[in-house]
């Protein structure tokens, strides 16, 4: 069987999209009858919750410890299609051992200069790892609650070229997107109202997944 896919999402910063994201990712890959590993690595656990409620087939691991997401991804790696892991805000070993093991690093964030300016430790982190995995590690940002999709003002692009990573389409800030884990659901599932949403999330997911 080949290698599984291993998704990180990870920032320095809270509240960027991390768990939102990362679940969504999985239930997509899940109803696309892949086995999908979902590794909560927040002390926090909003994403556990929401990934039992949403009664997919993702097996959930709660592993906040560096040690345990080295062994436990080793494991996984042989039976998993992908394995999605959902970080703690914060430049921790967590964080490090996340990046150290995920095949696909990708950083949301908000849509302000102040925003990519609070990125700058997180992508020297991310190049650090990037380096000693020689290669195997690809970084991309996520912009989040744009106020048009794929629209950064002048100022913030430069800044995301500084960095030196690509910048995926990224989401509008939306409705559906806040209430998708209070529905215990996912966009794509939230009826006629969230049908933006669920464009704008399938097609950040395409490209998150795409070679
Ligand atoms: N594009 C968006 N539009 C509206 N609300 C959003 C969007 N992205 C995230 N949120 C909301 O913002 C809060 C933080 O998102 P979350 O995914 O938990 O971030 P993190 O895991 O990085 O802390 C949550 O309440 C979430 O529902
Ligand atoms: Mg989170």
């Amino acid at each position: 069987m080949m290698n599984p896919l291993i998704y990180g999402l990870t920032n320095s910063k809270g509240g960027v999209g991390k768990t939102t994201i990362a679940v969504h990712l999985a239930a997509w890959l899940a109803q696309q009858k892949r086995r999908v590993a979902f590794i909560d690595a927040d002390p926090q656990q909003s994403a556990s919750t929401w990934i039992k409620e949403l009664g997919l087939p993702i097996e959930l691991y709660q592993l906040a410890k560096p040690e345990e997401i080295f062994q436990r991804v080793t494991k996984l790696a042989t039976v998993a299609h992908d394995i999605v892991m959902d970080g703690p805000a914060g430049l921790s070993t967590t964080t490090r051992a996340i990046m150290l093991k995920a095949d696909r690093v990708f950083l949301p964030c908000g849509p302000s200069i102040l925003d990519l300016r609070a990125l700058t430790k997180a992508v020297a982190l991310l190049k650090e790892a990037q380096k000693a995995r020689k290669g195997k590690l690809t970084g991309a940002l996520i912009p989040n609650r744009l106020q048009k999709r794929g629209r950064l003002s002048r100022d913030v692009v430069k800044a995301a070229e500084r960095t030196g990573l690509p910048v995926l389409t990224g989401i509008t800030l939306r409705q559906s997107f806040a209430d998708a884990a209070g529905q215990a659901s996912v966009v794509w599932k939230m009826g006629i109202l969230s049908r933006a949403a669920a464009f704008e999330m399938e097609s950040l997911l395409e490209e998150m997944t795409s070679d």
